[in-house]
């Protein structure tokens, strides 16, 4: 198997405090050998072992690739007449989707394929090496499933989403479209995908129904996670933790009850800032899960509509702007965070034996990627052990 040394790395994020200081596991001088699609060894670099070639790191910082836990990139078309009314002081809507939703269902396999590819690979050279992608801009039988066949052929972290908003097809009977959802679509899409969603909202799905869809969904080996109190205060949060989802994402506006649940559960509090920044609303407060002792990650939610952004260094310096949450904390629910969203222990961590996913930035600490916003501090990035970026 052919290996490769990366040295001269001035600052290592492993995400394993057992093998360097603090929570992030921060290792000095380091280097990483990575042999196939794994890595095989880390440590300092003047005790690097031997391998088949080198890469300088040039005194640079590298850190696990991103985990983004959470994207609706199978779509078509384009929203910024949208974002423009917004940003001339219109309130976001679900109903925005409806948009959406009429563009992917016109649109052809090819060209619903190489836009979710141009996504993945424009994320991938700023850092993130796995994808999470739902589908949700369809709402027919067919095109949901089409939407995660093409998913699939792109990533394997696939949900299905049938249940975003109920199809305009069904505007006079939303119960009608809970049983296709949780019936004939959900035997169709369920063989495409791991994960199950729901975005539990008024004007999109309740409680009863929001339980519904994500219990047929377990029946049929499918693992919940959940849009939850995204817009307003809602059930969704309780339901995700009373149901077992990896996941609760938004989390936007939370009961203590809420923030309880989530601090004494297994469900991961996924927070999307590019939402909130692109839909002017108030931020989710990342410093009252943390001090709660919830486990927070971070993600992109990149759509056409709430949040527009494939970009994880942009979530995190939003995040350690106006959430509350330490430059390392952000960087470990980027990467770490992300991984227990998706119940991956392979990931987000440089550990032997993890997936050789990393990214090495143009700074000396992974601490620039939210002091220095908005500048393009990824150099390079392997995933799976190859150099990809
Ligand atoms: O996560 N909340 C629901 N779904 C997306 C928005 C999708 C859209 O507006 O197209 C979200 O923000
Ligand atoms: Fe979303």
């Amino acid at each position: 198997m052919p290996s490769t040394l990366i040295h001269s790395i001035r600052s290592l994020v492993t995400n394993d405090p057992a093998l360097g200081t603090g929570p992030l596991g921060l290792v000095e001088d380091a280097a990483v050998l990575v042999e196939g699609e794994r890595i095989a060894w880390v440590g300092p670099s003047s005790k690097a072992p031997q391998a088949d070639s080198a890469y300088d790191a040039q005194g640079q910082a590298v850190i696990p690739g991103f985990v983004d836990s959470h994207s609706h990139l199978v779509f078509a078309g384009d929203r910024t007449q949208e974002f423009n009314a917004r940003m001339s002081g219109q309130p976001y809507k679900a109903g925005g989707i409806r948009t959406t939703v009429a563009a992917t269902r016109a649109a052809s396999d090819e060209e619903l394929a190489a836009n979710l590819a141009k996504h993945l690979h424009e994320a991938l050279r700023q850092g993130t090496t796995t994808f999470e992608t739902k589908s949700g801009y369809g709402l027919t039988v067919e095109d949901e499933a089409r939407a995660l066949r093409i998913a699939s052929e792109q990533t394997s972290e696939v949900t299905y989403l049938g249940a975003h908003i109920v199809s305009p097809d069904y505007a006079e009977d939303p119960a009608a479209y809970v049983d296709l959802v949780t019936g004939d679509m959900l035997e169709a899409c369920a063989p495409y995908a791991r994960w199950i969603d729901v975005f539990c909202e008024k004007g999109a799905f309740d409680g009863d129904q929001a339980r519904a869809i994500l219990t047929a969904g377990k029946a049929k080996g499918l693992i919940p996670r959940i849009h939850a109190n995204q817009l307003s205060y809602g059930p969704g949060v309780q339901l995700g933790v009373e149901l077992g989802a990896a996941s609760a994402d938004h989390c936007t506006h939370l009961t203590d009850a809420d923030v309880d649940a989530l601090a004494s559960g297994d469900t991961v509090a996924t927070l999307l800032p590019g939402a909130e920044f692109s839909t002017r609303a108030q931020w989710p407060d990342a410093r009252r899960l943390l001090d709660a002792g919830a486990t927070v990650a971070l993600s992109t939610d990149c759509n056409p509509g709430s949040s527009f952004t494939s970009s994880m260094p942009f979530c995190i310096a939003l995040a350690v702007r106006d959430m509350g949450m330490t430059p390392d904390e952000a960087l470990w629910a980027a990467t770490a965070g992300g991984a227990r969203a998706l119940r991956r222990t392979d990931i987000g961590r440089i550990t032997v034996g993890a997936r050789a996913d990393l990214a090495l930035l143009d700074a000396p600490s992974h601490v620039h990627l939210a002091y220095r916003p908005g500048v393009p501090l990824v150099l390079a990035v392997w995933r799976n052990g190859a150099l990809a970026v």
